[in-house]
Parts: C-alpha cells; structure tokens; sequence
C-alpha cells in the first residue's frame, strides 16, 4: 500500500461462476497427488496396512474414500479410479453429485455427506481424502477422533484440505521433508502445499493459466481491469488502498 502499486492477487482472480481460475490447477494437482501418495504411504515399509489400491485379481483392491466432490475430490477419484481401486465420494451438494454421476456412472458410489454415512465408510477404508471448502471459513471438522480410532490400522489419510483447517480432528499441517505421522495406528498426511512436490508440473501449470492475464496487462496496463470481470475481481491494491472487500474483512484496520 505504501510503494502505490496496483496490486492484484493470484487467489482472488474470479470468474463470474465464482470459479478461481489460478488456484484450479493447483486444486488438480493436489487431488491427483492425493492418490499418489495415498498409494505410497499405504506400503509396509511407509507404515501402511500393505494394501495394492488396485488390487489384483483374486484379491479385494483398496477401499478410498473421497470427503468432498469439487476440484481435488473430482481428481482424486479420477486417480483411484484409474489405479482399479474402490471409489466412494461423499458432498453436500446434489447437483455436485448429479455432474459427478455423469462423470464416473456407477464406478463410484457416491453418497450424501452426513455423520452417519461418513461413519460407514470411512471406518471400512483404506485410504481416506479430504477435499471439503466453504469458501471463506475454516473447514468443517467431518471426520472425529472416536472415528479414525475404528479405522483398520496401517491405513492412510489425506486431507487436502488441511490448509484450510482441515476435515479431519487427528490431523495436523505437516512438511514435504516429514509428510507424515502416526496416531490411532493410522498414517496422517497433511502438506498445505502439496503442489510444491511436483514444481516441474505446477510451475507449467500455473504459467499456463496465468499468461491469458498477463499478456493483457501487458497489453492494456490497468485498464485491462475494465474488460476483464475476473482481473477486476482480483484487485486487492490500488491508489494506496486496499480494496478487496474479503480482504478488508481480514485486515479492517487496513481498510478506509
Ligand atoms: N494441500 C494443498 O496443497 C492444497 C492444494 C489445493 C487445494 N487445497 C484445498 O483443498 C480443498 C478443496 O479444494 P477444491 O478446489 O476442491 O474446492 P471446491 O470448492 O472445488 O470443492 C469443495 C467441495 O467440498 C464440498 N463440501 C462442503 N462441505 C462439505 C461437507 N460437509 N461434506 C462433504 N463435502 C462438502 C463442496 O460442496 C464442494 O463440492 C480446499 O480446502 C483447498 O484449500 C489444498
């Protein structure tokens, strides 16, 4: 605010459906990565249960549960689907659900997200990924301790969305140098960072994006804000001021 920079913010860039455009790659990852590691980490020798997710046949394949269906939760499913695993996405919202039914037809069970079913399957998984957002507050805790103490030990959780908050009680942030950590004989993963594993794909990823919205800068300096709805949503700087009203809301002694 001090040097008189326009400032617009990479998370606040939106489309008029409310979609944030520079942030959805990184959701991609993050939900592909989800499978990947979940897959890892459910090794013997990671401290897992020694579940192949895909199974072989003859043999049961991992159980993976999905809380929440939006962006990580749509990828995450993709993946596990793709390894041959068994596949149960839970969300609040029905629409959601419909669109993910026409996505996966019946390879995947998908269930309205409340206590009870939450109880039901993640207490038989494997592999458990948490994927939930309010927009705009912390995320709510689905998954209590008394529940990941009647999953089967050896068995793995993801929560994506623990840079929110997360959705799960046991679980805390953790570090790509020490991603996980026991408790209740489970193996909790929870980087908030979790593209940064991956900086070869994310950096492309993010450029790729971002370079429609540069080039107009470039082109138009400021005033691309007036024929772009999104860059205009994410302007958070300008004239001294901070001008984001979410952003106001955070730093009100900011905001005049
Ligand atoms: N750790 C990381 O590196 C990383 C990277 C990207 C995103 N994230 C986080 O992942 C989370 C998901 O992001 P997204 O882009 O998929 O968001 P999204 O908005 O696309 O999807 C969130 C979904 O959660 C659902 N939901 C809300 N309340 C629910 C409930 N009680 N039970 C079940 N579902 C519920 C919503 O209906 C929605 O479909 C966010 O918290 C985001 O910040 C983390």
């Amino acid at each position: 605010m001090g040097s008189g920079v326009c400032a617009i913010a990479y998370e606040t860039v939106e489309l008029p459906d409310g979609r944030l455009p520079l942030l959805m790659p990184m959701s991609i990852i993050a939900g592909r990565l989800s499978v990947q590691f979940g897959a890892h980490f459910l090794e013997r020798q990671q401290g897992g249960r020694g579940i192949l997710l895909g199974g072989i046949p003859g043999v049961y394949p991992g159980n993976v549960v999905v809380l929440g269906g939006g962006v990580v939760g749509t990828e995450a499913a993709r993946m596990a689907i793709g390894m041959g695993a068994q596949v149960a996405i839970l969300d609040v919202n029905v629409d959601r659900l419909a669109y993910l039914e026409t996505l996966f037809g019946s390879r995947v069970i998908l269930l309205y997200s409340n206590s009870q079913h939450i109880a039901e399957v993640v207490a038989a998984a494997d592999l458990v990924i948490g994927a939930v957002l309010i927009p705009g507050r912390r995320a709510p805790v689905l998954v209590p301790r008394s529940l990941v103490q009647r999953m089967n030990p050896g068995s793995v959780i993801v929560d994506v969305a623990v840079d929110q908050g997360g959705c799960i009680e046991t679980l805390r942030s953790t570090s790509h140098s020490h991603p996980t950590y026991m408790e209740e004989g489970v193996v909790h993963y929870g980087v908030p960072n979790m593209p940064g594993a991956v900086p070869w794909t994310a950096t492309q990823a993010l450029n790729n994006s971002t370079l429609p919205y540069v080039l107009k800068l470039a082109d138009h300096g400021i005033k691309a804000l007036d024929a772009d709805f999104a860059l205009a949503k994410g302007l958070n700087i300008q004239d001294h001021c901070l001008v984001h009203p979410a952003v106001q809301a955070v730093f009100p002694d900011l905001a005049h």
